[in-house]
């Protein structure tokens, strides 16, 4: 798979030019996005991962094999980080899911030990009035026992009120064929 860094960018005018279907990643800050695109595009470090919150502040676009974009969103919601940077955030977020035609789908990604946020259901909720397809995956996996995991999934799934929810895991790769399959349904026909 080919993959090549475009660019980042905070505000519209600096989105880098793309013609292929967008697929963007979104979720609270560390909670695995970067390490999602990474071990979906099998790169280890395309996408900037760090064990500290608030790693990727702006928006990045990365090519995929020129037929995908892949858009790695700002993650939400982490408190530690200066109020001003945290108030940018939702209008950056904002600005790029409302502002980008070729967006076909987005990756709502949740923690796969915790209850999500209630910021994770007003994003999601959020998507759905713009009209944005969208999946959510809860990643971090690994970290759960296949019980565990199974209650987890179901208490997200109630409290986001969603039918289904994507296990994954970076460490293992559990989930990436999944996922594959799921974008490139949704680029190929949505
Ligand atoms: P920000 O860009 O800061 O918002 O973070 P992010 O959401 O991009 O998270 P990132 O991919 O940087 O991962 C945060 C931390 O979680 C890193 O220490 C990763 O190694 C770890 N991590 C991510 N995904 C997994 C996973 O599936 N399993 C395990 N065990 N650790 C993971
Ligand atoms: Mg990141």
């Amino acid at each position: 798979m080919e993959t090549a860094f475009l660019g980042s960018a905070f505000q519209k005018e600096h989105y880098p030019k793309t013609r292929s279907p967008i697929v963007a990643f979104a979720g609270r800050s560390n909670v695995g996005k970067s390490s999602l695109i990474n071990r979906l595009i099998g790169r280890k470090r395309l996408a900037k991962t760090s064990s500290k919150p608030g790693r990727t502040q702006a928006i990045n676009f990365y090519d995929i094999d020129g037929r995908w974009v892949f858009v790695d969103l700002p993650g939400y919601g982490y408190a530690k980080v200066a109020k001003q940077v945290r108030a940018g955030w939702a209008p950056m977020i904002e600005e790029f899911l409302e502002n980008h035609s070729d967006l076909k789908l987005a990756i709502l990604i949740v923690d796969a030990r915790h209850r999500p946020s209630e910021l994770d259901r007003q994003m999601k909720t959020y998507l759905e009035n713009c009209g944005i397809d969208y999946r959510i995956v809860a990643t971090k996996s690994d970290k759960l026992s296949a019980n565990q995991r199974r209650r987890s999934i179901d208490r997200a799934r109630e409290f986001l009120g969603v039918n289904t929810i994507v296990p994954f895991s970076a460490a293992t790769g559990r989930g990436k064929k999944e996922l594959w399959h799921i974008i490139r349904e949704v680029c190929t026909h949505g």
